[in-house]
């Protein structure tokens, strides 16, 4: 198996987390050459001659081949991404603000310089949504998606209506846990879910539908008294990512908006951090994604999962064609080998 040099942008909760795993298990044969950080002078647990604040120092390394990127700026990643694709390196990222924001230029790019660009991290931590999609949907017709795609606010939710938590102390417990953003107004205010389900869409529907596209409203203005109406109906209040297709004018109709949802049902079922995602399609019928959508080892599931995509070349590619009953001339993502 070739050893695989990686360069590793970003040492936060999720790339410690990968530091740490890839250090434990020589046996997968990938390794940490550089470590490219903001601030030099935070105390980190890896040697520190890892470390550099140079870009360069990944991004001109021509022994590294493989770059993973998880910061949280989202313009300084997309120029990070660019470049380290046109020096002919393949990209781990989950970078979801970044990717909804450049998806068809990303994968574009990716084609153009031959090598891969893959994300499942950016999508419902360890839950791989975006290969199920790619690989057993296929030849489905899809109707809709509907889920739960961000993890803080659903601890939030889960504290504020199970344990009667204030939203701040919810909030709070969510961020020590490294659960939500670095700026928590995207999780709570739904940007983070809706920037998720603009990446879903297209592997789920074969087209863009860009975040601003998306109606959102996040869970900043919910009350205990909508928490306390809730419960005396049956129902919790859960902040739901869905896409359903029109099955007369096709149209996707996407939204993003805290909804109230049967406390049996099994969206009502997932709780804290955890992510779960319904996907309705003709032949399948429904099924059910579930797992952890935050948090350092469960992200780290995920992005481990794209570097050992890597070594077999998978990577998603835009076509013209047919996709969940879309023709002609939309896009759509296919893995490729
Ligand atoms: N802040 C994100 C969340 C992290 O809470 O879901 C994982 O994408």
């Amino acid at each position: 198996m070739k050893k695989l040099n990686i360069g590793l942008f970003g040492f936060g909760v999720v790339g410690e987390g990968i530091y740490q795993v890839l250090s434990e298990k020589p046996q997968l044969n990938a390794h940490i050459k550089k470590i490219v950080i903001k601030h030099p002078d935070k105390k980190r647990n890896a040697p520190s001659e890892l470390f550099s604040t140079e870009a360069n120092d990944i991004l001109n390394d021509e022994e590294i081949d493989v770059v993973v990127e998880l910061i949280d700026d989202a313009d300084a990643a997309f120029e990070i991404v660019k470049t380290a694709m046109n020096s002919g390196k393949s990209v781990v990222s989950a970078n979801k603000k970044m990717i909804a924001e450049n998806h068809l230029e990303l994968i574009e790019l990716q084609r153009e310089k031959n090598v891969s660009f893959l994300y499942e991290a950016a999508v419902c931590g360890s839950v791989p949504i975006l290969r199920n999609l790619e690989e057993y949907y296929d030849n489905d017709l899809l109707n809709y998606i509907q889920g739960i795609v961000n993890g803080s606010t659903n601890y939030i939710l889960t504290k504020m209506r199970s344990e009667n938590e204030s939203y701040e102390s919810a909030l709070k417990a969510a961020q020590e846990n490294g659960f939500a953003e670095s700026d928590p107004t995207l999780d709570v205010e739904g940007f983070d879910a809706a920037n998720k389900l603009s990446i879903i869409i297209l592997h789920a529907f074969g087209r863009l539908v860009s975040t601003e596209d998306i109606l959102t409203k996040g869970i900043t203005s919910l009350k205990p008294e909508d928490f306390q109406y809730a419960s005396e109906k049956g129902q919790i209040i859960k902040l739901i990512a869905s896409c359903n297709l029109d099955a007369e004018t096709q149209e996707l109709i996407p939204t993003v908006i805290p909804t109230f949802i049967e406390k049996t049902k099994t969206l009502g079922l997932v709780n804290n951090e955890f992510n779960g995602v319904l996907i309705g399609s003709a032949l399948a019928d429904e099924q059910f994604l579930y797992g952890k959508g935050a948090g350092r080892f469960p992200t780290s599931s995920a992005v481990l999962s794209d570097i050992s995509a890597l070594r077999y070349d998978y990577k998603y590619e835009l076509r013209k064609g047919v996709r969940n009953g879309f023709h002609g001339d939309v896009p759509v993502t296919r893995k490729f080998y």
